[in-house]
């Protein structure tokens, strides 16, 4: 795939039969949202869930689209960071929602990254047992990622995303214009999800990335920077879609998506799900283990490993948990794996692999696992 294709808008639809969805990739799509949202909504009536950085960014571009489309909408703007996703906040929306009068004609949008997609999408599965509810996602993580395929759910003490349900959106509507306002570093994060799908089962993708890639994170100006974010952000939005519709539970082929994530749960765990380190940031450096672990156990060639770590390098990714700059322990590392909430009948499964062979792999010696921790800090 050396070339980007011609990409404007893309429409495609993540298939779950009669819970089938469009997810619609473009930009400057919030200034023409009514065109995708007016179909979907019972009543022209909308609650929207954000947060203060996201609307003092881009809030104005969605309150003048709604008001043109004479689209009525109540807002709730809550506090960006991760302490969002929380027993609390979740309470005080649902209360605020239902004072507020909802009822199961409306509709709540979620506007934001991956914490308001996964607070308001778990607010939209249970208040009134369920009502609709659509992804407007502000994060390359959540474009990419958090906002396709219907993973709703908040923290709770014992842990991430341990309170959530499967609840598919009824669109998911994405402007990539929304990421010029992104911060370098969230950018970068959301860019390693992007790559995982490359690495995941699509070389050909990952080898457009290592020549593309950097357009997306220096957020080249002009039609050739639009045409590769809309290019990278459809590619893995159509990866995904494919994904879920066959395995929407993750009883298969959706823990896939899960490469790097076991050791970068845990990495993430040990910093203490803060600003230290971002989940994207843990998942980059969780594959590089990954790809390690797979070198050492004969599932990768090393030129594999020394392609992705050149290319995160090259963007200008850490790669090595060295770079968080956080003293950690290989054991109180595995201690955290053990714990993770994709261990099954006491084992963990790893994806492992080389450049677009991703395979779940249980029964891995921890020995090699943990000499893999060792070397990297
Ligand atoms: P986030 O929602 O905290 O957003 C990151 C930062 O970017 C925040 O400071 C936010 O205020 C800011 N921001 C958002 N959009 C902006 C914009 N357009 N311009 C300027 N600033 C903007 O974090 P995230 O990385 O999007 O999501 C992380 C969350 O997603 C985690 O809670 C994680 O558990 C969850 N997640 C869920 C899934 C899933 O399948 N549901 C998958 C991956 C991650
Ligand atoms: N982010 C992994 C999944 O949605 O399954």
């Amino acid at each position: 795939m050396p070339d980007t294709p011609n990409t404007t808008t893309q429409t495609m639809t993540l298939d779950l039969g009669d819970r089938s969805y469009d997810i619609h990739i473009g930009s400057q799509l919030l200034e023409t949202i009514g065109t995708q949202l007016t179909p979907l909504l019972k009543a022209k009536r909308v609650f929207v869930v954000s947060e203060s950085t996201v609307m003092a960014h881009q809030g104005d571009r969605l309150k003048a689209a709604l008001e043109n489309s004479a689209i009525e909408a109540k807002w709730f703007v809550l506090n960006p960071g991760e302490a969002t996703k929380s027993t609390a906040q979740y309470e005080s929306l649902v209360s605020g929602l239902l004072a507020a009068g909802i009822d199961r004609s409306d509709t709540i949008v979620a506007f934001g990254g991956g914490v308001i997609g996964d607070l308001a999408g778990f607010a939209a599965a249970t208040v009134l047992r369920g009502i609709n509810f659509v992804q407007i996602p502000t994060t390359l993580l959540a474009q990419v990622d958090s906002s396709v395929g219907g993973k709703t759910g908040i923290n709770m003490p014992q842990g991430k995303n341990l309170l959530g349900a499967f609840y598919q959106p009824k669109a998911v509507i994405i402007d990539v214009s929304t990421l010029e306002t992104l911060p370098r570093r969230e950018l970068l994060a959301g860019y390693a999800e992007v790559v995982k799908y490359g690495v995941i089962n699509d070389p050909d993708f990952f080898s457009w990335l290592e020549i593309n890639g950097q357009k997306i994170i220096d957020r080249e100006a002009g039609p050739a920077g639009t045409k590769a974010r809309t290019h990278a952000v459809a590619h893995s939005c159509a990866a995904k879609a494919r994904i879920v519709a066959e395995d929407e539970r993750e009883t298969g082929k959706r823990a896939l998506l899960n490469l790097g994530h076991t050791f970068g749960h845990a990495l993430e765990a040990e910093c203490g799900y803060s600003g230290i380190l971002l989940h994207g940031e843990a998942v980059a450096i969780g594959m590089i283990m990954a790809l390690e672990a797979s070198v050492r156990l004969g599932l990768a060639k090393t030129n594999d490993l020394e392609r992705v770590e050149a290319h995160f390098t090259a963007v200008g990714m850490k790669t090595s948990a060295r770079e968080i700059g956080r003293a950690m322990t290989a054991d109180a590392l595995m201690v955290h794996m053990t714990k993770d909430k994709k261990v099954e009948a006491g084992t963990i499964g790893f994806v492992l692999g080389g450049i677009g062979s991703a395979a779940v792999h249980r029964g891995v010696d921890l020995e090699i696992i943990h000499a893999v921790l060792h070397d990297s800090l």
